[in-house]
């Protein structure tokens, strides 16, 4: 990793980048920003910790966790909440084998998102997998999708 860091920080310095850049780099490289990356950048920058972590957590494009493979996003906005996302995210949470805490699975196949409105409240609820907009989403082909994306083996799960 810390190859992968010296270099993502060279190249940073070369282009006079700011934190933002340099955040940006870095989850396109790891999916995420690691806690490593932000000690690194944090140790040879001279800078504290707490300006990358405010960034991070500023932006919303920003994760400080890895994620999976495949993303689901539930939308539970009032428009989505009244049409009954909640249900939608249960029983997606259910298929996924996910708790209350987890938003991963365990395989790093999967994480599970729930946002507030992607926009779309004329076509609530709305769930996106992988980028692919489902409008007036019902849990079973939802979780039909879920499960073609787990291929025929483990559909059966
Ligand atoms: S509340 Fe879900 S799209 Fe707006």
């Amino acid at each position: 990793m810390e190859k992968t860091l010296t270099t993502l920080l060279k190249n940073h310095r070369e282009s006079g980048g700011n934190i933002i850049s340099l955040l940006q780099e870095t989850q396109d490289v790891f999916g995420y920003i690691p806690k490593e990356a932000v000690e690194f950048f944090s140790d040879q920058l001279g800078l504290a910790p707490s300006r990358f972590y405010g960034v991070a957590t500023f932006y919303s494009q920003f994760r400080l966790k890895p994620r999976g493979k495949h993303v689901v996003t539930v939308c539970c906005g009032t428009a989505c909440h009244v049409q009954g996302s909640e249900r939608l995210l249960n029983s997606v949470k259910l298929e996924l084998k996910l708790n209350d805490e987890a938003d991963m699975t365990e395989d790093g196949m999967f994480t599970l998102e729930k946002v507030n409105c992607v926009g779309a409240c004329g076509i609530a609820p709305v769930t996106i997998i992988d980028k692919k907009v489902h409008g007036k989403a019902v849990s079973e082909k939802i979780i039909r999708e879920i499960r073609a994306i787990k291929g025929p083996r483990d559909a059966k799960k």
